[in-house]
């Protein structure tokens, strides 16, 4: 599933390098839909869930180094509770991807496998999504996420 696009193309966004991010995700997208054949296709997905380790962890160090999410909430008083919401997701997320990088080779095969990294790319997408949304109504309402 690709993100929606936003009303504001993302690199306009404040927060970590999501150019990355969505590169990866769009590449672990393909694979799983079965470009390369599916053992090959297992391999690559594996392996881009490795780097996407990496860049998400970084990722998420920038938005929460940065205070992004309290400074927005300062802003945005309606939209706290969406601001505890993402940060608290960060850690969440980063465990469910340790969850699927350690399943070994032969039982990436199970079908489960495949539909975990689909439900963990879905629920990326929602957190960058609502990530896009609240940033994008600060911009708008105030003209700076402030930091
Ligand atoms: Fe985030
Ligand atoms: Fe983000």
């Amino acid at each position: 599933m690709a993100y929606p696009i936003p009303a504001r193309p993302r690199t306009q966004l404040p927060g970590g390098d999501h150019a990355v991010v969505d590169a990866l995700v769009r590449e672990i997208e393909g694979a799983l839909a079965g470009e390369g054949g599916l053992a090959a296709g297992l391999d690559l997905v594996a392996a881009r869930l490795d780097q996407l380790r990496g860049r998400l962890s970084a990722h998420f160090d920038d938005e929460e180094r940065s205070g992004l999410f309290a400074q927005v909430a300062i802003r945005l008083p309606h939209r706290r509770t969406d601001c505890e919401r993402l940060a608290a997701e960060h850690a969440r997320l980063l465990a469910a991807l340790d969850r699927l990088r350690a399943v070994r080779a032969e039982a990436r095969r199970d079908p489960a496998w495949g539909e975990g990294v689909r439900s963990f790319l879905a629920d990326l997408g929602s957190h960058e999504s609502l990530e896009d949304q609240v940033l994008i109504e600060v911009l708008d309402r105030t003209g700076s996420a402030g930091v």
